[in-house]
């Protein structure tokens, strides 16, 4: 091949790639936008069980209609903060580009709901305390292929223009479960184009035109989503927060006891979820790094960490999807606010960013060779298709004497996955992967096993938990020099 030939071949990958990519953002938005019908077909099944029954069950259970239609102003709550969120995503790729090159190229069935690789990276960072931006990172992962999610500076404003509290309590109890809310009607319709404040949308990839039909298990992907905003950004995670991350804040600050702000120690946080642990980290005195390759996560945590106004902003209603092990209808409907902190004003060290892509292609770079003072993994390790290669990662771009937390169990995420026998998986024992990170060049320091859930409704009758494990390890030097903390 000559090299014209090997250019325009490179020219053609590079540009399926990104119509992949965006063919996979399509479904992911599609997949948010089509979450009040999903739930409303859901609503729907439940009323067609209550009319089945004998008029004597059916007198008994007289409330059961009204719960319904409060189920149905909970969705449209819920469809608001979704459609909120959608309106002040900015898409890191041109979304109106045609995507024929994909589809002739028959990469539909790619699953797909991540960042894709090193070179699609993209990072939103934070600059100050006072200021939350999204920005073209010159994070080393980011690098200058990096794609940002957006080109200009966002500063976050104090003054709220709308009182979203208002908002959500005048909303009627229509049976409409569209994504409009118009303020002067204080209905919620399916005109995606009005945003909250009564603007006509110029994003035009929330036309309903452009909206695919997406499997109901992306649709679970957005209730997931809602489970973990709990998790990370409202009052009732604070339990599972206090089970999972106190103990890392704990050890990381016990570690780093004379950490400088002039210089702090830099800490990366792999599958960072929607990102509340690594600004957890950021307040504590850390360059802290968030790495996450779900669309899903990065939509929301950005919208969370960027955009929030000030705390308890948002009404959502997290646990209606379930009519399982409830107390009461109450429980069930029970509204969150969130986030439950204001992000902007979390006292921040400079140089926060979460970056977008998969863990293995950004971190194997060699610009990351021995960059990180310490590295948390958070109910992490067990996404691996191959966990040797994680923590051959982790050992390489962590400096001679840096320090790796873990919190969590072996759930391999690739384990048992039914109809698809060539995704790789390797499923390691707790001692055979502390035998594979001693290969590595670690030395455990501390290890002990803490009880936690994970995104658990705590007022359910089931409460599945974990006996997650905890350890610190260091790498040891090979200058054989004692390990000083930053
Ligand atoms: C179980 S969740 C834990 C999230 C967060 N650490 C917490 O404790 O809430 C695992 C996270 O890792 C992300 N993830 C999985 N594989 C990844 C990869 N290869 N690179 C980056 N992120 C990944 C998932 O999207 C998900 O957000």
């Amino acid at each position: 091949m000559s090299g014209v030939e090997e250019d325009e071949e490179r020219r053609r990958q590079r540009k399926l790639e990104e119509a992949l990519e965006v063919k996979s953002l399509r479904r992911i938005i599609s997949a948010y936008l089509n979450y009040p019908d999903a739930a409303e077909e859901d609503v729907k099944r439940y009323e067609r069980s209550y009319k089945k029954l004998p008029p004597a069950h059916k007198a008994l259970l007289s409330h059961y209609p009204l719960k319904l239609q409060k189920l149905r102003r909970c969705i449209s709550i819920n469809s608001y903060f979704i459609f909120n969120m959608l309106q002040a995503f900015e898409p890191p790729l041109d979304m109106s580009q045609d995507i024929d090159t994909c589809e002739s190229s028959h990469c539909e069935d790619v699953p797909n709901d991540h960042v894709s690789g090193a070179k699609d990276a993209c990072c939103h960072s934070t600059e100050t305390s006072e200021k939350m931006y999204l920005s073209k990172s010159n994070q080393a992962c980011c690098g200058e292929e990096g794609i940002a999610l957006s080109n200009s500076p966002k500063e976050v404003t104090t003054d709220k223009e709308i009182d979203v509290e208002n908002q959500h309590d005048s909303l009627t109890e229509t049976e409409t479960s569209g994504l409009e809310y118009n303020k002067e009607t204080e209905n919620f319709r399916g005109d995606y184009f009005i945003d909250s404040n009564g603007n006509v949308s110029n994003h035009e990839w929330l036309d309903p035109s452009h909206q695919l039909h997406v499997p109901l298990i992306d649709v679970d992907k957005v209730r997931c989503i809602i489970r973990n905003i709990v998790r990370d950004w409202a009052v009732e995670g604070q339990k599972e927060r206090d089970q999972s991350y106190k103990p890392i804040l704990e050890e990381l600050d016990a570690l780093f006891p004379n950490r400088s702000e002039e210089s702090p120690p830099a800490c990366l946080v792999p599958g960072a979820g929607l990102g509340r642990l690594a600004l957890e980290i950021s307040s504590l005195g850390f360059i802290s790094q968030g790495n996450e390759f779900s669309y899903y996560m990065m939509i929301c945590s950005s919208f969370i960490l960027n955009h929030s106004q000030n705390a308890e902003e948002w009404k959502i209603h997290p646990w209606i999807h379930s009519n399982c092990n409830s107390l009461s209808d109450g429980d069930q409907l029970r509204a969150v606010l969130v986030p439950d902190i204001h992000p902007a004003s979390a006292g921040i060290t400079e140089g926060f960013s979460m970056c977008g892509g998969d863990f293995v292609e950004v971190y194997s770079d060699p610009s990351q060779e021995g960059s990180w003072d310490a590295i948390v993994t958070c109910f992490f390790i067990d996404t691996a298709h191959n966990i040797v290669e994680y923590i051959e990662i982790i050992s390489r771009i962590l400096k001679d004497g840096g320090v790796w937390i873990n919190l969590g169990p072996l759930l391999y995420h690739f384990a048992d996955m039914y109809g698809q026998e060539d995704e790789m998986s390797i499923e390691l024992s707790l001692e055979d992967v502390k035998g594979v990170a001693l290969h590595y060049g670690f030395q455990l320091e501390r290890e002990r096993t803490i009880e936690t859930t994970y995104t658990t409704n705590p007022r359910s009758m089931m409460q599945n938990r974990y006996y997650a494990a905890f350890w610190t390890m260091r790498k040891k030097s090979t200058t054989g020099k004692e390990h000083a903390p930053a």
